[in-house]
């Protein structure tokens, strides 16, 4: 099944990039309909105006939660978005939203689910000298980063690694990570 996918980002946009050039080559079959940031100043909103992707910001300060909820999910159906892609988003959803989407939620986290959730993954894993950390893909739900895993890459954390250089590490696989899963998606929702 090829998706309508809605990416959702707050910053920098390398994951959603990433989605956006797999998309545009054919190395996955689903198309990006939108890019949304509640984010004014996400430069990820530039990538993507860049390679012509619809893109749209709601600030998430000029709004009450429910109220950006609506607006997110009102501007989502209208895009017949029907596979939603959390890059970077840093927005936890509310338990109602993902109810009323009546669609697949997916999120992207740089450590190795349960493990490091939240926020300060790279400087945690560092501090609490774990030998390997990496990225998870996982199904969202009302808890944070805590819904049923889809995939995991593995990376192996070296004594000269510092947070900088395993955040690096990890990004690479994040965005091999995503393009697999999303292959894996389209082929399992035949
Ligand atoms: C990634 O590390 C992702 O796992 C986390 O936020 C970061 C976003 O990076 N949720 P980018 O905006 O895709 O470059």
């Amino acid at each position: 099944m090829a998706f309508n996918i809605g990416i959702l980002i707050s910053g920098n946009g390398s994951n959603m990039l990433n989605i956006i050039k797999a998309s545009k080559s054919g190395e996955i079959n689903s198309k990006i309909v939108t890019v949304v940031s509640n984010n004014s100043d996400a430069l990820g909103i530039k990538k993507a105006k860049k390679h012509n992707i619809n893109t749209k910001t709601i600030n998430h300060k000029l709004y009450s939660k429910n109220d950006f909820e609506k607006n997110l999910l009102d501007h989502l159906k209208k895009k017949n978005v029907n596979l939603i892609c959390l890059a970077g988003f840093m927005k936890v959803l509310s338990a109602d939203f993902i109810k009323r989407c009546n669609f697949k939620i997916i999120n992207i986290h740089p450590s190795l689910l349960p493990s490091f959730k939240g926020l300060d993954t790279h400087k945690r894993a560092i501090n609490m000298n774990v030998k390997y950390s990496g990225c998870t893909i996982h199904y969202v739900n009302k808890d944070i980063d805590s819904g049923p895993i889809i995939d995991q890459e593995i990376v192996r954390i070296t004594k000269n690694d510092n947070e900088l250089s395993l955040k690096k590490k990890i990004l690479m696989k994040e965005h091999k990570l995503y393009i697999k899963v999303l292959k894996n998606l389209e082929k399992n929702c035949e």
